[in-house]
């Protein structure tokens, strides 16, 4: 029988009725069985020991050290078909890691990256002691709670135009005991106010390449997080048009774009009377954040 057939009867417990008692296996087993299974799918057999880490509550050096006791197969067979359909992990565990602390995410708000830590760490060193700072598209949350707790005496508002993603993102606030302000706007069309930093990680995959994105991408986070429209750069290009008007005399627009949009970028700023400050490349050595500041 083929691994994936017999891990789905083995999660039907092969006919057994379904109140019928727990199967146990051997830990050891079990961690074998399911790693084979995920190489044998072109998934990452760590993602085994994760989801089997979550469920026995135990680190992974606990579960390779104790490979004899017994455990309940059938939750983790549940975890790693979703995880097989696509899902990704993330939403599975429904957590994630950003800037060292633990965010909630699931299927309203994309999943944080590991290169928009970036944006955090480009308005953290440019913030001025009690600064206004503006996050457009806060998803769950991330840059803008992570920028206030990094910095309690920063004023962090955070606006995004899902109000699924700002109810997820307002039980993160509570969670990591943030004081960030939460609203809904179409970019800045509902703030007043003056901000010395607006930030953003904004949709900028262009509508006609969604479809090539990876399973995991495509089929499972929000569109309205991925793209903005058919040219990609729509709410980019809305973000330096409408931060003008918000923006301090000596403010900074410090933005993630996306691979090859950088001399797109660099026509848009001049367009609208912006300089480019900085170009800051991810670990891949691609132009991931931009800086900008306005003249004129
Ligand atoms: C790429 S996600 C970024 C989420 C989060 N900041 C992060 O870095 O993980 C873009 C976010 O922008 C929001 N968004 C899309 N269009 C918007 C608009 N016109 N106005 C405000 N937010 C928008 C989406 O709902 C989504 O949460």
């Amino acid at each position: 029988m083929p691994l994936s057939e017999r891990s789905e009867s083995k999660g039907r417990m092969r006919g057994a009725p379904l109140t019928g008692a727990m199967m146990t296996e051997r830990l050891a087993a079990v961690r074998a069985r399911h790693r084979q299974e995920a190489l044998e799918r072109g998934i990452n057999p760590r993602d085994v020991d994760v989801l089997l880490s979550d469920i026995v509550g135990k680190s992974l050096p606990y579960l390779i050290g104790h490979g004899e006791e017994s455990v309940d197969a059938a939750p983790l067979d549940k975890l790693l078909a979703r995880r097989y359909a696509g899902e990704p992990l993330q939403y599975i565990r429904g957590k994630t890691d950003f800037f060292s602390r633990e965010f909630l995410v699931d299927d309203r708000v994309l999943i944080p990256r590991p290169e928009t830590e970036l944006v955090v760490e480009a308005a953290l060193s440019r913030a001025g002691r009690g600064a206004h700072v503006l996050d457009i598209g806060t998803g769950s949350g991330c840059i803008a709670i992570s920028i206030e707790r990094e910095r309690p005496d920063l004023r962090v508002i955070a606006v995004d135009n899902s109000i699924a993603a700002l109810a997820l993102a307002a039980r993160n606030r509570a969670r990591l005991s943030s004081r960030i302000a939460l609203a809904a706007s179409d970019v800045l069309s509902g703030i007043r106010g003056a901000f010395d930093l607006i930030v953003s990680n904004p949709p900028y995959i262009a509508a006609k390449e969604i479809g090539a994105l990876q399973v995991e991408v495509r089929d499972f986070e929000p569109h309205g997080a991925l793209t903005p429209g058919k040219s990609g750069t729509e709410v980019i290009e809305r973000i330096v048009e409408e931060s003008r008007r918000l923006l301090r005399p000596d403010g900074r627009v410090i933005m993630e774009i996306g691979f090859g949009q950088e001399s797109t970028l660099r026509e848009i700023a001049a367009t609208k009377r912006f300089d480019v400050e900085d170009l800051i490349s991810d670990l891949a050595g691609i132009a991931r954040v931009i800086v900008l500041s306005a003249h004129g």
